[in-house]
């Protein structure tokens, strides 16, 4: 089977560019689970490319290649032109401030107080911060961001679901990330968060123009988060285009999305 069949070429407006991330033939299994087959993408400045795939599909152990948190088995991943496996612990340390995280749920530390929660990843990525004495200003910018200034010395026990989503977010973007990966950002949410959340990633894409990956199987989400949709079927790039065209295919797999 060829395995770009269904994939649409790059949108001509961004053929010039240099992704800021490019994902080859990535593969990995586990044991008999082949779980990526030779997955591919490429990510453009300032874009929010929503992955779509049914649970299990993969999607989470591919984003978790990106951060180095898996191995993969084979295929590269290049990060503003870097290829991430050829990198030395510390180069590769000093690119992962590059690239925020959003896992699946918030994982903030339960015992600290939101306050700390963000002085986290200033303390963990030292080398970079060292000048920086007191933390206030970038915690405070940070929660102005995701609008819960008001919440900085609380604890996670005493936040909503939707707030605690917040603060991981104001976490994420204290080390000013040029890229920033989504692990299904409203899964566990209601409706209306979902759609806080969704407006608040558009916000945030534009006030400092990242680019971002955004795993979700929530059709509503893709389309108003996206300019473009990827789908991994089968550990492969099935499919990709705006949410348009890929809500007009006729093919099975894809429909298969969008009903
Ligand atoms: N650390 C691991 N060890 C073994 N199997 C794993 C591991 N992580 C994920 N898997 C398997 O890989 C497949 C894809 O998982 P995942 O990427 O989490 O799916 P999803 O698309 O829902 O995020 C599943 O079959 C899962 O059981
Ligand atoms: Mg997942």
């Amino acid at each position: 089977m060829d395995k770009t069949q269904n994939i649409k070429e790059t949108p001509t407006s961004l053929m010039d560019e240099e992704p800021i991330l490019e994902i080859k033939d990535l593969k990995k299994a586990f044991g008999n689970n082949h779980v990526l087959n030779g997955f591919s993408l490429n990510l453009f400045k300032g874009e929010n490319l929503v992955i779509m795939g049914k649970s299990g599909s993969g999607k989470s152990v591919m984003i978790k290649c990106l951060v180095g948190l898996i191995q993969p088995d084979s295929g590269s991943i290049k990060v503003m032109g870097k290829a991430i496996t050829t990198l030395n612990r510390t180069d590769l340390d000093e690119l992962r401030t590059e690239i925020g995280f959003l896992f699946q749920g918030s994982a903030l530390y339960d015992s600290m107080t939101v306050r700390e929660n963000l002085e986290f990843p200033l303390r963990r990525h030292k080398s970079r911060f060292k000048n920086i004495t007191d933390t206030t200003p970038l915690v405070m910018e940070a929660l102005e961001s995701v609008g819960l200034v008001n919440a900085i010395n609380l604890m996670p026990s005493e936040l909503s679901g939707g707030m605690k989503r917040r603060i991981a977010l104001a976490r994420t973007l204290i080390l000013k990330p040029k890229i920033i990966l989504y692990d299904e950002p409203t899964s566990g949410l209601d409706p209306i968060t979902s759609k806080e959340i969704i407006a608040l990633m558009r916000k945030i894409q534009k006030k400092y123009n990242t680019s971002s990956l955004i795993i979700t199987h929530d059709v509503d989400c893709a389309r108003v988060v996206s300019e473009r949709i990827v789908l991994l079927v089968n550990g492969i790039n099935y499919a990709e285009g705006t949410y348009k065209e890929l809500a007009a295919s006729k093919d099975q797999n894809v429909r298969a999305f969008f009903k």
